[in-house]
This record gives C-alpha cells, structure tokens and sequence, in this order.
C-alpha cells in the first residue's frame, strides 16, 4: 500500500468525489457517498465477506486496548475479520485503491499526515449494535479518521442497523442507513452508535492512523 502518491497519478473521475468528501468533513466532520464503487465491485466484496463468513474465518469483537482485551456485548455486538494490507483478495483492491487516492488527497488538501491504515469486515447478527463510543481516545489516539464502507442490498427503513453520529455535546447529528455500496467517512474522535439491525448488517471498517500501525491487532 503506498501512502503519498503523486496527486497527478489520482484518476480525474474520482476528483469530484475526494473534494466532496473533505468539504463534508470540513463543514461537519462527517461526510457520505452514495454509489461509490461500481455495483458489480461493491457486489463482489460483499460475495467475499460472506466467503470469508462461511469459512468462519469471523471472531468477537472486543473493546479496549490489548491488555485489556474484553469482549462485552451488551456494548459491542459485531463480528470481525482483519484484512492484511500485504495480502489484499482481488476483489478489494478497487476500493484499497480508492484509499490510497483518498490518502493522498486529504494529506494534502486537510495538511494531514496520514500514514497508515487498519481495516477490517464486519459483521453484526441481528439484535446487535455498538453503543455510543468513540474510535480515537487517549488510550489510542492514532485513529484519525473513520470510514465505513456498507454491504446491505436493499436495505430498508426498520431493518435497523443505522449509525448515529453526535456533536461534542452529544446532540444526534445524522443517522444515517447502512445501504449497499454507502462510504461514510468521520472524524474518530466524535461519538458514534451504531443502532441494533434487524437484518444481519454487514460492512468494511477502516481507520486512517497518524502513526504506522503496530503489527498486533486487537
Ligand atoms: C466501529 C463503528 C460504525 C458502523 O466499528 O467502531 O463505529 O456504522 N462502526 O459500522
Ligand atoms: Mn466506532
């Protein structure tokens, strides 16, 4: 994965998209796009999550940093499986490639230093959220940025699974629907939920670190 490359080398097509995308964060330190991928990738990478679900290739989620490892699921009730940025599948690689752009783009236009990311597919099974937390705080203060790239075909007004998104004073600010091939991308430091599904909610998490990442995953 490369990190920093050269502006020119960012496709003209997907410009529109990047500046959408910081003008959001900018102006309300979240930001959402619709149809980001073609439907065929988005569909292969949900055909892939689901591979790697059947090959229960997914384990419990945990909360805290490492030697605090805990799995509580009354406050987190997702599933997950780590991607290898060394070892992408192929069916991924377009949206790794997006990230990269994305990278270089926001290093450059938001004086950024990004330098590194983490990554993982998410599963949560139906009756399962995430309550109100936050992804960057002073255990871990890497996480810059948050995206989360969404796998639920024809998703529908109550099968649940939105996340919520809070200002500093935890008023809501948006909630907003985990739909096929949606990218949300936020500040890490602002509060988050993720609502119960109905449905089994399904998705790719990746956070955009400050610091390159230690080889020990949670
Ligand atoms: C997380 C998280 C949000 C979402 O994994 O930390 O808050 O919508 N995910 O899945
Ligand atoms: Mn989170």
């Amino acid at each position: 994965m490369k990190i920093n490359i050269p502006l020119e080398s960012i496709p003209c097509e997907q410009l529109p998209v990047l500046e959408k995308i910081i003008d959001e964060l900018v102006e309300k330190g979240f930001a959402i796009i619709d149809d980001l991928l073609l439907a065929e990738q988005s569909q292969s990478i949900k055909n892939r999550l689901l591979e790697l679900k059947a090959e229960d290739e997914f384990k419990k989620s945990g909360i805290g940093k490492a030697v605090l490892h805990q799995v509580d699921e009354t406050i987190r009730g997702d599933f997950i499986r780590w991607i290898e940025t060394d070892d992408l599948h192929p069916s991924i690689e377009c949206y790794y490639q997006f990230i990269e752009n994305f990278i270089a783009f926001t290093n450059r236009s938001l004086y950024l230093n990004l330098k590194d990311l983490e990554s993982h597919y998410t599963f949560y099974p139906p009756g399962k959220g995430y309550l109100k937390h936050r992804d960057r705080f002073r255990e871990k203060p890497h996480r810059v940025l948050s995206m989360v790239y969404y796998l639920n075909e024809n998703w529908q007004p109550g099968d649940g699974g939105e996340l919520d998104i809070f200002d500093q004073r935890i008023k809501k600010l948006q909630t907003i629907a985990p739909r096929m091939n949606r990218l949300v991308v936020f500040k890490s430091e602002m509060v988050h939920e993720v609502l119960p599904s109905v449905q089994s909610r399904y998705s790719l998490t990746t956070w955009l670190l400050d610091k390159e990442k230690e080889l020990s995953f949670l």
